[in-house]
């Protein structure tokens, strides 16, 4: 068993005056975020830890009870164990927090800086372009009302089919190229058995979750994914399970 945190960057400059794409770096309130999310992940992470421990050495005592004694992993010379079942919980807590657990951000600023309270030695950190926000071209740095104003039916455009629209300009990219330059991203997000955080941004986590909950191609870009809210994923054999936090100051 495994969590997967995802959540966007800590509020930007960016968010704050109303402009897309760019490289700003966070704002007050997004610092804040910051150092609520390394707190938040660590506790979250100790007390996963914690229950898969209770969990295993009661199942442990449950097969004792029937007087069978798990080998599992023992050398079968091992002496009795004679610790307590509460000692045996926190040292398999132990264990199993200390197991890696790895960040991964993309490479602007706010989403760097929104992971940068994260202990490099207790938790391996990559940065990854792939993980970028949507580039949208020539209207980068634009607020959403300048683009209505200026460019009105590329406005229109987009609103009506925004999955496959593609920014215009250089780099310019669209839903569907950002789903591309996902894939392998994902491919390894499914294959990895550790658990980790994801910090990113609003095209790219409506893309991983829109692929880990099921959400349609249709509704995928339009679903709310506000900043300032950690969603936490734990694939089960059923489908993915969800829980979400949002970070009240
Ligand atoms: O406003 C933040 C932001 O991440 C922009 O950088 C990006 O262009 C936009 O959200 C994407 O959201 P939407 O696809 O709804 O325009």
């Amino acid at each position: 068993e495994r969590q997967i945190f995802i959540t966007r960057h800590g509020e930007s400059m960016d968010n704050v005056t109303g402009r897309i794409g760019g490289d700003a770096p966070l704002s007050e309130k997004g610092r804040k975020y910051a150092r609520a999310l390394e707190r938040f992940v660590s506790q979250q992470r100790a007390s996963f830890a914690y229950d898969l421990a209770s969990r295993k050495v009661k199942e442990e005592d449950d097969w004792r009870s029937y007087g069978l004694e798990p080998l599992d992993g023992k050398k079968e010379s091992e002496t009795i164990d004679t610790r307590t079942t509460q000692e045996k919980i926190d040292a398999k807590a132990k264990e199993l927090s200390s197991g890696q657990f790895t960040v991964w951000t993309s490479m602007l600023k706010r989403s760097m800086a929104t992971a940068a309270n994260f202990d490099p030695d207790v938790y391996d950190i990559k940065h990854i372009r792939f993980l970028n926000e949507i580039n949208s071209g020539m209207r980068e740095g634009m607020s959403y009302e300048e683009i209505q104003r200026f460019y009105p039916e590329e406005f229109h455009t987009r609103q009506s089919n925004k999955l496959y629209y593609r920014y215009p300009g250089m780099g310019g990219e669209s839903y569907i190229d950002v789903i591309h330059r996902l894939q392998s991203m994902i491919i390894e997000l499914e294959r990895m058995t550790q658990s980790c955080l994801i910090v990113t941004h609003r095209v790219v986590m409506r893309i991983i979750l829109g692929y880990m909950l099921d959400w349609s191609q249709k509704e995928m870009p339009h679903m709310l994914v506000p900043i300032h809210t950690v969603y936490e994923l734990r694939p089960k054999p059923y489908g993915t399970e969800l829980k979400k936090w949002q970070y009240i100051e």
